[in-house]
């Protein structure tokens, strides 16, 4: 293309521009590194040197040029928008419309961090359905219709769709030890987080709808020693290098011995946070595992509890309401 005719088109594109970005782009587009006057110094070198002369000043002078006049329609178009700006029209200076965003709700924040420490010690995240069947729930985990351990666990039942096969809502994570179990084999270590539903009448410690974590380990010689160290440091981990925690004899059915582990609170009261144990001989049958070869430990940890004690929240229908001006303290 000749030289003249490169010129007046960026001259005409110049005078155009009405905006800043835009007279970016035609700086780029003629004088930049790619721009159209650079390559035309590149293709010089195919001309004698005459020419070259000729043509070398020819370039440098429209280079100038249109410099001079990018920059004095820059000018031009900066006092544009300042007198825009006195008229009231737009302020460059306001600060942009923040957009309200969301974050997790307390719950989910504990479940996280709990996972999180958990998964540092080796164990796997696993789910586990909350519509279980009577065998999952109970019978595999040796509580058998009769036994009167089973009224602790208040259940609401389902209407029942396929016959012999008794539905509910889980009343513990604890089915998922077996569910787990009977498709893996061990050494294992997992835990599974999850909602859990009781009948039963609701006050500030109590909801007929909470949030479980069940922690399984088994390996060969799991002992309680592997128990309290592992939640020592989840302890330590959650609630900080002061925490003072307890174990305490309990019972359930699926451990043998079943233990209750508490920690104190600021006003020198233990609160238990949960139910745990060595796995049951009769769970390792239910699961065909040869109990004489392997061991292990479960713990049941309530995940409200926790959420309570570490935000100082004394009610747990509160984390359960969506009320704003509770979650958006957190
Ligand atoms: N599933 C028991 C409960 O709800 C807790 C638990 C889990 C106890 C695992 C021992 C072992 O309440």
């Amino acid at each position: 293309m000749d030289l003249n005719q490169i010129k007046k088109e960026a001259q005409e594109s110049i005078q155009k521009c009405q905006e800043l970005t835009a007279l970016d782009d035609i700086f780029r587009r003629y004088l930049g590194k790619k721009g159209s006057l650079n390559s035309l110094f590149r293709t010089m070198s195919d001309n004698s040197l005459q020419d070259k002369k000729i043509l070398g000043k020819q370039l440098n002078e429209i280079k100038t040029e249109l410099e001079q006049i990018i920059s004095e329609r820059r000018k031009q178009l900066n006092e544009k928008l300042l007198s825009q700006k006195s008229k009231g029209k737009i302020d460059i200076h306001k600060p942009g419309k923040r957009f309200k965003i969301g974050h997790l709700h307390p719950l989910t924040k504990v479940i996280y961090q709990m996972e999180d420490i958990f998964q540092t010690m080796g164990f796997s995240v696993i789910e586990g359905p909350e519509l279980e069947t009577e065998y999952y729930n109970f019978d595999a985990l040796n509580i058998p219709a009769d036994h009167p351990a089973r009224d602790v666990w208040d259940t609401f039942w389902l209407k029942d769709i396929k016959k012999g096969n008794k539905s509910l809502l889980r009343t513990h994570t604890s089915p998922n030890q077996i569910r787990y179990m009977e498709k893996h084999h061990p050494p294992l270590r997992i835990i599974v987080p999850g909602n859990c539903y009781r009948h039963e009448s609701t006050d500030r410690s109590h909801g007929f709808q909470f949030l479980q974590i069940e922690g399984l380990m088994v390996d060969k010689e799991i002992s309680l020693a592997n128990f309290k160290a592992i939640i020592q440091k989840f302890c330590e981990l959650f609630f900080g290098p002061d925490v003072v925690f307890r174990i305490t004899p309990d019972y359930f059915p699926f451990t043998e011995p079943s233990l209750e582990v508490s920690i104190m609170d600021k006003h020198g009261r233990w609160l238990e946070i949960m139910g745990a144990g060595l796995v049951h001989p009769n769970v390792l049958k239910a699961v065909g595992y040869p109990a004489n070869e392997w061991q292990g430990f479960a713990f049941g940890v309530g995940v409200d509890r926790l959420a309570m004690i570490k935000y100082g929240i004394d009610d747990i229908r509160l984390l359960y309401q969506g009320d704003l001006r509770l979650i958006e303290q957190f």
